[in-house]
């Protein structure tokens, strides 16, 4: 594989290229007719139980075997490696003149030659800390919180009656599960997330770049008095809520700008349960399963459910698990109409019910208490 870079654009080429007069032929095009460097990736792998374990991911996650039989494959994929084996010379830095960086048993072993440059080096380190392991990360918004129950945005809230509850539940969850490896718990750093946690038997740390989104001007507001007070913000909002950026707040693109080093973090854990926030999450479950940016500031991560991740191949697997505690929704859905023009009534019509005071029945989950 190489990484041609010309200015900030980046082109990943995917190819064998195994014998240096490939590389080199390639390398002079690039370089000398398009102007692009380029840097070679080459991944060995001699460790034989590896192998057989990669063979096994192609053969059942590669969209080249899909219409295959296991038998078929297994012959189609030897032959390959076979032809392959017969031509291949390894890259050396004695014979030939190209930068790249050499990966032997997945991360084991990680040679680096002429690496130059902010983007070389973050690819070498990103190859550095490659874990090609089976992982399996948890992830929940906090427990129903004071603010979440009057449809209150932001601040630093503690958690409803029912959100106690969940916190409860979800700590019977996970220590009643046989965990063959200990977990560790992420927390943001708001008093929610923290209260939720609370009695899993596990080590906890507090990440101050999981706090969720900081709304700005609108912190501790309803979506509907926002309409009222920011008529204007909360169109332009609805408009392109992935780039928009509340006054003194953040936008979407800000939270991943800041989540980039959790989650280069979270690729090497196993077992980590992360608790977090509605918008924190849904960046990093997009990241995780390759969701559309601009499906992601919409995507729905319900209170009180867990969405737990398995790596399969290079991709996740993903199941959710509700707890029977109940809570509001806080998902918004995009309206039809996001003109600045728009009547309070078309700006409103998808805020999610929520009461108006903290209601004292709560403890009780009581179908009385009006929504
Ligand atoms: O409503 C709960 C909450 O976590 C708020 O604190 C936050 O501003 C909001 O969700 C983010 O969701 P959205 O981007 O859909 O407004």
């Amino acid at each position: 594989m190489i990484v041609l870079k010309y200015r900030d654009l980046f082109q990943i080429f995917d190819g064998t290229n195994i014998t240096r007069e490939q590389r080199r032929e390639l390398s002079d095009y690039c370089l000398n007719d398009m102007g692009f460097r380029i840097l070679f990736i080459e991944c060995v792998c001699e460790d034989q139980e590896l192998l057989e374990r990669n063979i096994i991911e192609i053969l059942h996650y590669s969209a080249d075997y899909k219409n295959m039989s296991e038998e078929e494959a297994v012959d189609d994929l030897r032959k390959k490696l076979e032809h392959y084996m017969r031509q291949y010379e390894p890259i050396d830095a004695g014979l030939e003149t190209i930068s790249f960086v050499r990966v032997e048993n997945m991360g084991e072993t990680v040679t680096a030659h002429k690496v130059a440059g902010q983007k070389e080096s973050g690819i070498l380190g990103y190859l550095s800390g490659m874990r090609c392991l089976p992982q399996t990360l948890y992830f929940t918004r906090h427990g129903e919180s004071e603010y979440n129950v009057l449809g209150r945005i932001g601040g630093d809230a503690a958690l409803s009656p029912r959100g106690q509850l969940y916190a409860r539940a979800l700590a019977d969850h996970f220590n009643s599960l046989p965990a063959r490896e200990p977990y560790t718990v992420w927390t943001s750093e708001l008093r929610r997330t923290k209260q939720t946690a609370a009695d899993i038997r596990a080590p906890k740390r507090a990440v101050r770049a999981l706090n969720e989104l900081d709304a700005g001007i609108c912190e501790g507001l309803t979506y509907e008095e926002m309409q009222e007070r920011f008529p204007q913000e909360f169109a332009w909002r609805d408009q392109d809520k992935l780039h928009y950026r509340y006054p003194w707040g953040e936008s979407y693109i800000d939270i991943m700008t800041r989540l980039r080093p959790v989650l280069s973090a979270l690729e090497d854990e196993h077992n980590v349960i992360v608790v977090g926030h509605q918008a924190v999450l849904r960046c990093m479950l997009g990241y995780f399963l390759d969701a559309k940016l601009d499906e992601l500031p919409y995507m729905n991560v319900p209170l009180h459910t867990i969405v737990k991740l398995t790596s399969y191949g290079y991709k996740y697997k993903v199941e959710m698990t509700k707890l029977p505690v109940e809570c509001v929704d806080t998902h918004r859905k995009q309206p039809k109409n996001c003109s600045i023009n728009r009547t309070s009534a078309d700006a409103l019509t998808t805020v999610p019910s929520h009461y108006d005071t903290l209601p004292s029945n709560l403890w009780q989950n009581s179908a009385e208490a009006q929504l």
